[in-house]
C-alpha cells in the first residue's frame, strides 16, 4: 500500500480473481476500485481491530497474519492470538498466515476456524520460483531460529518490519561498497528491501533474504504442486 499505483490495482482487478492489499491502513476507496473492476478484495492484517477495520472498508475477506511469517510483519502477536481474535470479530472468510510449513500446522488451523492457509516461504524453495539459487540454498540450510524480525532491509522503506535470515544482515553490515547488486537497469544500494531474484548479480547473501519461522519445513528444491500436496496430505 505505501507505494499502491492506482492503474495497477485497475489491471489487476480486470484479469484476477482477487486483489489483496497489504501495509497500511484498510482504504474503503482502494477496496472499491478493486471490487469496481471485478476482483474479490483483500486485506492481509496484523490484527484484529486492524481486521475488523479492512471489512468495515469494504473487504470481501482477511487473512491473518502472525509474527512467524517470511518477508514484512505487520503485527506483533503470534498467528494463533492474531487468528482467535480476528475470529471472534469477523464473520467473513479469514486466511491463516505466518510461519505455515507443515501438514499437521495446515490441519490445525483450518480446524481452529481459518478458511484457508497462505504459504509464503516454502514457495521460494519451489522449482516455478524465481529466486536466486543461493537464496534458496540458504533457506534450505536455515532453521527458524536464524531469522529475525528487524527494521534493517529499510532503504526507501523505513519502519517496516520484516523477518530476514540473520545472516543477510551480518553479510550487508560488512558489505563496504554503494551497490550491493543489480537487477537489470536497477541498482541496489545495501539494505534495499528487495530479495534476489535469479536475474540478480552481485552480493546475494547481502540481500533481503526474507524467511518465516516455516524456513523449518523447507528442505529441498521441489515443484509447487509437490509442495500443496505434501501440506494437505493430513487434512481429512
Ligand atoms: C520472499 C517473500 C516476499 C513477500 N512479499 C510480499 C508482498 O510483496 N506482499 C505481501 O502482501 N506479502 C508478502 N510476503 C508475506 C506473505 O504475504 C505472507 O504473510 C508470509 O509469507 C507468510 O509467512 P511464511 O513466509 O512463513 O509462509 C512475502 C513473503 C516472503 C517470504
Amino acid at each position: 500500500v505505501p507505494f499502491v499505483d492506482r492503474e495497477a490495482v485497475e489491471a489487476a482487478a480486470a484479469q484476477a480473481d482477487v486483489v489483496e492489499f497489504f501495509y497500511g491502513d484498510p482504504d474503503a476507496e482502494l477496496i472499491r476500485l478493486a471490487k469496481r473492476h471485478g476482483a474479490v478484495a483483500g486485506w492481509q492484517v496484523g490484527s484484529a481491530h486492524e481486521a475488523e477495520a479492512a471489512i468495515e472498508a469494504g473487504c470481501d475477506y482477511v487473512a491473518a497474519q502472525g509474527v512467524e511469517a517470511g518477508g514484512h510483519v505487520r503485527g506483533t502477536q503470534s498467528l494463533d492470538d492474531v487468528l482467535e481474535a480476528t475470529l471472534r470479530v469477523v464473520t467473513a472468510a479469514v486466511v491463516a498466515a505466518g510461519g505455515i510449513g507443515s501438514p499437521d500446522r495446515v490441519a490445525q488451523l483450518l480446524s481452529n476456524g481459518a478458511s484457508a492457509v497462505r504459504i509464503g516461504t516454502r514457495f521460494v524453495a519451489a522449482t516455478e520460483s524465481n529466486a536466486h539459487l543461493e537464496y534458496i540454498d540458504m533457506l534450505i540450510q536455515a532453521r527458524a531460529a536464524d531469522t529475525t524480525l528487524t527494521e534493517a532491509f529499510g532503504v526507501g522503506w523505513p519502519n517496516a518490519p520484516h523477518r530476514v535470515l540473520r545472516s543477510a544482515i551480518d553479510a550487508a553490515t560488512s558489505f563496504d561498497r554503494d551497490v550491493v547488486a543489480v537487477i537489470g537497469e536497477r541498482q541496489l544500494p545495501p539494505f534495499a528491501p528487495v530479495p534476489p531474484t535469479r536475474q540478480a548479480e552481485g552480493a546475494i547473501l547481502a540481500m533481503a533474504l526474507y524467511a518465516g519461522f516455516s524456513v523449518d519445513h523447507v528442505t529441498h528444491r521441489q515443484p509447487a504442486a509437490e509442495i500443496i500436496n505434501e501440506l494437505t496430505s493430513s487434512l481429512p
